[in-house]
């Protein structure tokens, strides 16, 4: 299979001369093993045609009032499709709010649904009011919902990519039965976050919340980009909770366990990063020439212990974890990742 992936972009390699088109692309930068090998055997040359590829809404097929792409059954065999999609069908949220009865209390209550949101979302600026948001991972609409009920967010245009159908479905549902950013133009995009089928310049808002951690490092840097290139100056970005801190105990403990498994390796490996790394990533991306003043800050959940370690859970590993109350000297060292935001959000 591996070998049939490698073969396949050889052969469009040589097949296209020119920019190869959009859904070969797409093909190739489905799967983080071809990406490699291209890297590896091409060098950077059709690399960096991709940083030249553009996509449209154009390019997705609607149903049900989701985009789909036209290579929609190649994303489904994706294994980060997959596990999405999985989890999406027992995820939180997953309470069917629209079968609940009229006077039950989460009708009245999104919060019991949601819970609040808390981190760079508690500092957000109330009575916003932009036109256009993306948002990358948006999941069943936890973000947007807390965003319009709690801080009066208003928008004309909001953009939600995630790669999961089923909770793409149930964000359509909480809309329908929140209204959140009532009165906006929804587009609903269900694809894996690289390419952004948006405009140059487009974006007012662009945010994240626990999303980049779960996608490979080199598509990471291809999507900051890209959301760079969307974003219009001096706009505003939220990556909230959105990096793994390297030095956090715990996943040092993971990644030390992923050295030990010699036979069968999860084949996406997540990257942890330190604050100037991520410092790096945004500054490479173009985002910190468009939004110059930002924060890169440790969250305020910290760990030493794994939850699990392959499936099994770690003996009070959430009571210990809980506990910990470090020194400003010590936060970077033992929180559980970073957010990223500028600082007019
Ligand atoms: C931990 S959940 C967070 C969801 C939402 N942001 C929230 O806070 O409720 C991670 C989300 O990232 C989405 N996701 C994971 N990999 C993705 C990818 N490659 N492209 C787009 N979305 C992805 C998942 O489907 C899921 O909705």
């Amino acid at each position: 299979m591996k070998t049939l992936g490698l073969t396949f972009c050889i052969k469009i390699y040589f097949n296209h001369k020119g920019l190869p088109n959009k859904e070969y692309l797409r093909l190739i930068l489905s799967s983080e093993y071809n990406r490699k090998h291209v890297d590896r055997f091409m060098g950077n040359n059709l690399m960096s045609q991709l940083a030249n590829v553009k996509i449209s809404l154009n390019d997705f097929q609607v149903r049900d009032g989701i985009y789909f792409p036209k290579d929609y059954e190649q994303l489904n065999s994706t294994e980060q499709k997959q596990r999405w999609d999985k989890i999406g069908k027992t995820y939180y949220g997953s309470q069917k709010i629209e079968e609940a009865a009229a006077t039950a209390p989460i009708k009245q209550d999104y919060t019991l649904l949601t819970g609040k949101p808390g981190g760079t979302w508690s500092k957000f600026t109330v009575n916003q009011s932009v036109d256009s948001i993306l948002e990358i991972g948006c999941g069943y609409g936890r973000i947007p919902l807390f965003l319009s009920k709690e801080k009066n967010l208003r928008c004309q245009k909001y953009y939600g990519v995630d790669i999961s159908e089923p909770l793409l479905r149930r964000l359509l549902k909480c809309k329908q039965e929140y209204d959140f950013f009532p009165g906006a133009e929804f587009n609903i995009i269900c694809d894996s976050a690289e390419l952004l089928p948006l405009e140059d310049n487009s974006i007012d808002l662009a945010i994240s919340n626990c999303v980049f951690m779960h996608i490979p490092d080199a598509q990471i840097r291809n999507l900051l980009v890209e959301i760079s290139r969307v974003l219009k100056p001096g706009g505003i970005f939220v990556f909230n909770h959105s990096f793994h801190n390297k030095s956090c105990p715990s996943h040092i403990i993971h990644n030390f366990v992923r050295r030990l498994n010699i036979f069968k390796q999860n084949p996406v490996y997540l990257k942890q990063y330190s604050a100037d790394e991520i410092k790096a990533m945004l500054t490479a991306s173009g985002i910190t020439a468009k939004c110059p003043q930002y924060t890169v800050e440790p969250t305020q959940e910290y760990a030493i212990l794994p939850q699990k370690i392959k499936g099994i859970p770690v003996p009070f590993a959430t009571q210990i974890n809980n506990s910990i109350k470090p020194s400003d000297s010590r936060r970077e060292t033992l929180a559980y990742g970073y957010s990223a935001y500028s600082n007019n959000c």
